[in-house]
């Protein structure tokens, strides 16, 4: 069975018993806490959760595309040196919110395996977890033998918080010609792989790693493709399967070097960084230096050094895209409708990866007769790094060719002290925009009600210096003639969002009078263009929870402890708060909780929103609350909820507190002396 007919007969067999099929969400997650969608349940944390409404019914079924490669779920290093690891892969799942539970889906798992697809029950092994009986039984029932039991390997969570529970494992016995011991032994390799987990999600962890059990008892499984198409295919090996057999022609064809069981591992790696590059820029990932742009980056100058250890000269995963587009193209359609800015991303990050190379390997050729030992120094692997853009595994492939080890310890040092560095760098960007006397002020008057603007690119700032234009790929600071983001102010943290089609805005600060964007490029950008921001809806609507929130939990505090709490400072960001405020002892569990209940009945009352101009005098006259310290113009901002808060303000809030779903106070604890500090979460992370 080819990968196409497989996710068809997959999905086909979910839908006829009443899943709906949905189709893969994106690979950059809604979710802060992760860089990637590394599984298919991230797309359906919420309703895990109980806190998303079922959209698409109780039972769900889909092909998530997934990337492993950063943070907690990393295969980036096991990609090559093995028959089934990939940095971007399928994964086939079913998802029921509390409809049919271990029974269900185990014996959905079992039919599809055993019944549908023929594979031979004899060759198929499960485990479940230790505190599972339940499953075990069941499985017992089914296949007549003992399920392997073991503990961590079989409790699944996508991040250190959220969803969690007991899984059952099911693998596939690849026969004694392949190497490796059973689940669970030391020497577990490639004999037995696992094709399919099913999690009984049943816990939601918090960040002190306490569960509590959710509202309902969810399904969510997974279910590896590339590993079925072997399994289906009567390969041992993901990479002999039909797609990268194709891929691997390309590559050969490109490169010039028939693929023999030397350099094998090149053409995994080449093969799968294709994929993970390839998907994640046409998701809108674009190559930088910071989280998951910086992951694509660094993996797509480690598939060119492999090109290079081909024998390759110059672009290659830019050159490989159409083969991807061949292969996972009708399955994929935005691989298509993407394919030219793809491939002129791909293109850009190739011609300049190119070039340090090059560089590098000059700096390289000088530095390696001088060498006393077999040890290159951390100093001198932090400049390939710092200069010529080599990540230290990078510059480790390379060395180990000839031997020689690099001193990691070293390197490490100088990174730490580049990172100090940095941090005043940051300081000194705001320097650089505050000497600009000729720039004097942003028109953000659409910050509040978002009106379209057409704005003017007035100054770009990249590296450090003012620049006339900069390229796709570059992180630059750009300020405007008028826009619609807030820039970071009165403790809440600047919108994210894009230029239309130039841009991705990752961050907004205010300097002065200059609100600054600061961000990737999509596309070039030259002073005088003109732009359309538009700020992330989503990401504001969150904030303005967390911010009047924030009011409702300083009027609670002033109920629940009394009226001299004062607010110190805080920091309002998408759906949390942190809240610094005078107050002489640590509250009680009581108090918390009272102070909550009181917060989460004001967000039930659905009280008015209300934002009004005014004179100083006349805020005062109506008692309105003040940040100690803060300085305010003559006419003020006053924000009111209800009859309850009245504050003065020049944040963005919601028009009802109902907007704010709930509160829920997470951490209560002193700072300094006399000044307690609050935690909050709310809307759906509440
Ligand atoms: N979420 C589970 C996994 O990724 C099914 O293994």
């Amino acid at each position: 069975m080819t990968y196409n007919e497989i996710r068809k007969l997959f999905l086909n067999y979910f839908e006829s018993r009443g899943h709906t099929i949905v189709p893969s969400a994106s690979l950059i997650p809604n979710d802060p806490s992760l860089l990637f969608t590394v599984a298919g349940m991230v797309p359906w944390k919420g309703m895990l959760q109980g806190v998303e409404p079922l959209k698409y019914g109780p039972r769900v079924a889909d092909v998530q595309k997934c990337i492993r490669a950063g943070g907690k779920h990393n295969d980036l290093e096991d990609v090559g040196f093995d028959s089934r690891h990939h940095t971007f892969f399928e994964m086939l799942g079913n998802w029921s919110f509390g409809d049919y539970f271990k029974q269900g889906a185990i014996e959905m798992s079992w039919d599809l395996l055993t019944n549908v697809l023929k594979l031979d029950p004899n060759r198929i092994i499960v485990t479940t977890h230790i505190s599972d009986d339940e499953s075990t039984e069941i499985w017992k029932k089914l296949t007549g033998k003992d399920a392997i039991r073991l503990d961590k390997d079989n409790w699944w969570a996508a991040g250190d918080t959220g969803p969690c529970g007991p899984c059952t494992e099911i693998f596939w016995d690849f026969g004694p010609t392949v190497p490796g011991g059973l689940p669970g032994a030391p020497d577990e390799a490639g004999r037995y792989v696992e094709i399919w987990n099913n999690v009984f999600m049943q816990y939601d962890r918090d960040a002190n790693g306490n569960l509590t059990p959710l509202p309902n008892q969810n399904v969510d499984t997974g279910a590896g493709l590339e590993r079925w198409a072997a399994v289906l295919q009567g390969v041992t090996d993901n990479y002999d399967t039909d797609l990268f057999v194709n891929l691997m022609k390309a590559v050969e064809e490109l490169t010039g070097t028939k693929k023999t069981l030397e350099n094998t591992p090149s053409f995994k790696i080449i093969t799968d960084h294709l994929r993970s590059v390839g998907f994640a820029i046409a998701d809108g990932v674009i190559p930088s230096n910071s989280d998951r742009g910086y992951v694509i980056r660094r993996i797509l100058r480690r598939a060119m050094r492999h090109g290079q250890i081909l024998g390759h000269r110059g672009a290659l995963l830019s050159k490989l895209y159409p083969a991807l587009v061949r292969e996972m193209g009708e399955a994929y359609p935005e691989l298509i409708s993407e394919e030219k800015r793809v491939i002129e991303i791909i293109q850009n990050e190739e011609n300049s990866f190119a070039d340090m190379l090059q560089n590098g390997m000059k700096l390289l050729e000088i530095e390696l007769p001088k060498l006393n030992s077999k040890t290159l120094p951390g100093d001198i692997a932090f400049k390939l790094f710092d200069t010529y853009g080599f990540p230290l595994d990078l510059t480790q492939m390379i060395l180990r060719d000839r031997g020689i080890e690099v001193d990691v310890n070293g390197f490490e040092k100088c990174m730490s002290e580049q990172k100090e560095r940095s941090r005043a760098d940051t300081k000194g960007t705001r320097t650089l925009w505050e000497s600009r006397n000729d720039l004097d002020f942003t028109d953000d008057s659409a910050k509040y009600d978002l009106s379209e603007t057409n704005s003017k690119v007035l100054a770009i700032l990249k590296d450090g210096e003012f620049v006339e234009s900069a390229k796709s790929g570059d992180e630059v600071e750009v300020l405007l003639d008028k826009t619609q983001f807030y820039g970071t102010q009165g403790g809440q943290v600047g919108d994210s969002g894009e230029f239309k089609g130039i841009m991705h805005v990752n961050e907004t600060n205010r300097i002065g009078c200059l609100i600054i964007h600061k961000g990737v490029l999509i596309s070039s950008l030259h002073v005088w263009d003109d732009v359309i921001p538009s700020v992330n809806r989503q990401i504001r609507t969150q904030t303005a929870r967390a911010h009047t929130a924030a009011h409702l939990l300083q009027a609670a505090l002033r109920i629940v402890l009394n009226d001299d709490v004062e607010q110190r400072g805080s920091k309002v960001s998408p759906d949390s708060v942190r809240f610094d405020f005078s107050f002489g002892r640590a509250m009680t569990a009581d108090e918390i909780a009272k102070t909550e209940k009181i917060i989460n009945e004001w967000i039930a009352s659905d009280l008015p929103v209300k934002t009004e101009e005014m004179t100083m005098d006349e805020a005062k006259a109506r008692g309105a609350m003040a940040l100690f310290s803060e300085k305010y113009g003559d006419t003020v901002r006053v924000i009111t909820a209800g009859d309850i808060s009245c504050e003065l303000c020049g944040g963005t809030h919601v028009t009802h507190t109902g907007e704010i779903k709930a509160a829920k106070i997470n951490k209560e604890k002193s700072i300094s002396s006399g000044i307690r500090r609050i935690t909050m979460s709310v809307g759906d992370l509440a």
